[in-house]
């Protein structure tokens, strides 16, 4: 059998779990989905299978460490390594019609998205890169945002009576700091980490949100959800074996004007 690598998903229930599951499937690699929600992870390991893609599924709340030690554990007993892990989970807000603005952002919610983007990050970081630094090799990649570089334009979601929170930004320019941290620290361990810093898929958003943000995009659209694969498989694999600690930004071009 030829030999396979192991690949870790975080958020592997949700919209772009699902291109990062093709993406290692491309590459051959066995795939393990973990998310908080069981019905999500079983809903979309249905769909992959109907792509021919057999995925292991595993629930974890990436924010609680004796989950992610669990997680570990099954991941140890099955297949004995870790060779890649997509730190992809995170929730965008929690939701709360009090809870819409920058003043009345509950300390509560703060707390929570911390706890899932940053927290939940360090945690699968610390305990599978360890794995990593053990087996001196491995590969760790980080889903940011080009909200890691930039900070949200308010005006595109002003007509939803919404802003993009504070937590988004501090946890997507945070996961910049973590990645480089960690690359530096697991260099000479032959464990490789960096980062991604996606623009929006498209995916049936408001229409006026998205003739806003096209304005603010040279390319003038919102990515194809497909549009990340070739970025993530080389990041993944030995095509990137010279490259740590970097951050790639893929957003139409949206933060250079
Ligand atoms: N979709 C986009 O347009 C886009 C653009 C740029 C960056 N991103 C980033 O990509 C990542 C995935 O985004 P998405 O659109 O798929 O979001 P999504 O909400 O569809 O998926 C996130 C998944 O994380 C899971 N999750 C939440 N809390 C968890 C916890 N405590 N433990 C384990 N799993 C938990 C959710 O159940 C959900 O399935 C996020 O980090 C997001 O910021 C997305």
């Amino acid at each position: 059998m030829k030999y396979k690598k192991i690949s870790l998903i975080t958020g592997g229930g949700g919209f772009f779990a699902f291109q990062h599951a093709l993406a290692m499937s491309e590459m051959n690699n066995e795939i393990v989905l973990t998310d908080i929600n069981k019905k999500k992870l079983i809903d979309i390991q249905k769909k992959l299978l109907r792509k021919n893609i057999k995925v292991y599924i595993f629930k974890a709340d990436i924010s609680k460490e004796k989950d992610v030690i669990k997680l570990k554990n099954f991941l140890l007993k099955k297949f004995g390594q870790i060779d890649i892990l997509i730190n992809n989970a995170s929730i965008d807000h929690v939701p709360n019609k009090k809870n819409k603005t920058f003043k009345n952002l509950k300390l509560k919610s703060w707390n929570k998205e911390i706890e899932v983007g940053l927290t939940g990050t360090f945690l699968c970081s610390k305990i599978f890169g360890s794995i990593m630094q053990k087996q001196k090799k491995g590969v760790i990649l980080n889903i940011s945002s080009d909200l890691s570089i930039i900070a949200p334009d308010q005006r595109i979601y002003s007509h939803l009576k919404f802003e993009k929170p504070i937590t988004y930004s501090v946890i997507k320019h945070g996961i910049v700091g973590l990645t480089k941290y960690l690359a530096a620290y697991w260099g000479k361990n032959n464990v490789r980490v960096n980062c991604i810093s996606p623009g929006g898929i498209e995916n049936k958003q408001n229409k006026t949100f998205i003739k806003k943000i096209k304005k603010l995009i040279p390319l003038g659209r919102m990515a194809r959800s497909n549009e990340y694969i070739g970025v993530i498989k080389f990041l993944c694999s030995n095509q990137s074996s010279y490259m740590t600690g970097q951050n790639i930004i893929i957003d139409g071009g949206r933060s250079i004007i």
